[in-house]
């Protein structure tokens, strides 16, 4: 059987079940976290988006809260200068490699980065980095949603879905470095590779990246 254990975050005592994943732990506690590449049955967490950071006491440093387990008596602090400055670094270079615009996209107001921005008092543009979007045509294809690969943010949800739940494995990441992305196997046509358009990748993509046909962009 599960023990619930008691920590404490941001001051506040909460009861979680022992060994939980800090981050899930916050959430649905109401504290809020930063994160993007988080999935919560995930057995291994990639911890790639490098947001969630947090301090623990007893721990030197600040650590990824999508991969640690609650300890009884564990003492979090959400917001600290490090946390804040790791933060604020991840998200600009997300931003750098995101197309901007939320005015057009159809996920505003229901965005991640846009709620990253609001709870932590980030700015929604590049200030220190320049833009390093690749012009990167929209994939249409399939009859109810669409892939736009430069609002693409490679936290992984779809990949993790369509490899994990739905488990077809139409698409991965390809390639390395500045030119990693999310793509079909092949590079071809969502609707021309063995994806069966369940539209589950869709509903986890936390930006403008896959988006439904009723929820199309503005121009
Ligand atoms: Fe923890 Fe992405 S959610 S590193």
């Amino acid at each position: 059987m599960s023990k619930t254990v008691t920590i404490t975050i941001d001051d506040k005592q909460i009861s979680v079940t022992e060994g939980e994943k800090l981050l899930w732990a916050a959430l649905e506690n109401g504290i809020y976290i930063p994160h993007l590449c988080g999935v919560k049955e995930a057995e291994r967490p990639e911890a790639s988006c490098r947001l969630c950071f947090v301090e623990v006491e007893g721990m030197p440093n600040p650590v990824t809260s999508c991969t640690l387990s609650v300890k009884e008596g564990m003492v979090v602090r959400t917001r600290s200068p490090r946390v804040d400055r790791l933060v604020r670094t991840g998200f600009e270079l997300l931003l750098s490699n995101h197309r901007l615009g939320c005015a057009k996209c159809a996920k505003n107001g229901k965005c991640a980065l846009q709620k990253m921005a609001k709870e932590r008092g980030l700015k929604l543009k590049l200030t220190r980095l320049r833009s390093l979007v690749k012009e990167t045509p929209v994939d249409d294809s399939p009859q109810s949603f669409s892939f736009d690969p430069s609002r693409c943010v490679l936290c992984g949800q779809c990949v993790w879905v369509d490899r994990n739940k739905v488990k077809v494995g139409a698409i991965g990441f390809i390639k390395r470095g500045m030119d990693r992305k999310v793509s079909t196997f092949g590079e071809v046509k969502l609707a021309e590779s063995r994806c069966t358009q369940c539209g589950e990748c869709v509903k986890v993509c936390p930006v403008g990246a896959l988006t439904a046909s009723s929820e199309k962009e503005s121009h």
